[in-house]
């Protein structure tokens, strides 16, 4: 058996505790900063990018349906430590696009599987959803623990059969569901931060087709003398588009460069060239990328939904959903350069 110590380790703890924090027959832990370190000893991840990190046991059939464990960002680790006969994760070809922190759960009946249970109601940023009925084979083989219509308009993605001891692992914000099992299964769950970065070379302002545009919009602070900044389109580093090829079903590309002195106002992003490409009747599946092409620099400033960024690095990313506000100035002595992808993450 893989991680043979550390399923023990876990499995030792479960046992042992009596705080025993058990809710709608799910029992949770939450381990002290010596546990964790017993588990970052024994994987592979940088401990600075995980989240969350709990241990739980079940013996309720519906804690595990549909439902995605956070907004895009995170990828979510399982490892079995405990089951009778077959148990599975299934993941879905449907991802959440919102910004609920604790994600998104599918639930088409709208029915609540215990009493005061919290739902979602923010249905359109899940993406993927058909018309179809949901396969009956795979219904009856794995989830008919609830009504067959929680399922409706969702895609098999993956099948993960639980092995002891060994990693399951995808993305946070794909919906994913677990399956029948018998009297009980245990796991320990963690969420890291997916890396947001990507390799750049030393950025060159040379070559590019720039145009010169107003931020919008404008009002009594902000007018075309104080919203310029320069624009290329279809064009970025070779690293970026390689990027962009490898996690973007379809997407465009664009490259900023903000003088000094310049802003651009509070705004959402209206995405019009990409929906324009690809004729697209809405934008809610759209996700932008920043990028942003140098290292920080004094006085370079981006703000998204109220949060600010400054002290980035090349090739770090900020995630940029539809309808979200963000503004940035240069209040530098340098110009300030980003690239942004704009498309439907695969
Ligand atoms: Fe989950
Ligand atoms: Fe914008």
């Amino acid at each position: 058996m893989k991680n043979k110590n550390l399923v023990k380790y876990l499995n030792n703890l479960i046992d042992t505790d009596t705080h025993k924090d058990i809710m709608n027959g799910t029992h949770r832990i939450d381990l002290s900063i010596d546990q964790k370190q017993t588990v970052y000893d024994n994987i592979n991840i940088n401990k600075d990018q995980i989240d969350v990190i709990r241990l739980e046991e079940t013996t309720n059939q519906t804690a595990n349906s549909p439902h995605s464990d956070t907004p895009n960002g995170y990828h979510t680790m399982i490892l079995p430590l405990y089951f009778i006969d077959d148990v599975y994760t299934l993941t879905f070809k449907s991802f959440y696009n919102g910004v609920n922190s604790k994600g998104y759960k599918y639930r088409p009946s709208g029915d609540q599987f215990y009493d005061g249970e919290w739902l979602s109601d923010d249905v359109s940023a899940i993406t993927g959803i058909g018309t179809n009925e949901f396969d009956t084979v795979i219904y009856k083989k794995f989830l008919s623990y609830i009504d067959k219509k929680n399922f409706k308009g969702l895609t098999i993605d993956k099948l993960f059969k639980w092995k002891l001891g060994e990693w399951i692992m995808f993305p946070s914000d794909q919906l994913h569901a677990g399956s029948i099992f018998k009297t009980k299964k245990r796991w320990l769950t963690i969420h890291y931060m997916a890396e947001q970065q990507i390799k750049l070379k030393k950025f060159v302002d040379d070559g590019w087709n720039w145009e010169p545009h107003h931020g919008y919009p404008q009002d009594e602070f902000f007018n075309d003398s104080n919203t310029k900044f320069h624009e290329c389109f279809d064009q970025a580093p070779q690293s970026i588009i390689d990027f962009a090829e490898e996690k973007f079903s379809k997407y465009t590309l664009t490259m900023m460069r903000q003088p000094q002195g310049q802003f651009i106002p509070n705004h959402k992003d209206k995405y019009y060239l990409f929906q324009k490409k690809y004729k697209l009747k809405s934008n809610k599946d759209i996700v932008r990328y920043c990028i942003f092409l140098e290292d920080w620099k004094p006085g370079h400033y981006l703000e998204i939904d109220g949060k600010p960024f400054v002290e980035w690095s090349a090739g770090d990313i900020a995630v940029l959903r539809p309808g979200i506000y963000h503004r940035s100035a240069n209040a530098g002595t340098e110009l300030k350069y980003t690239a942004q992808i704009t498309g439907s993450l695969k």
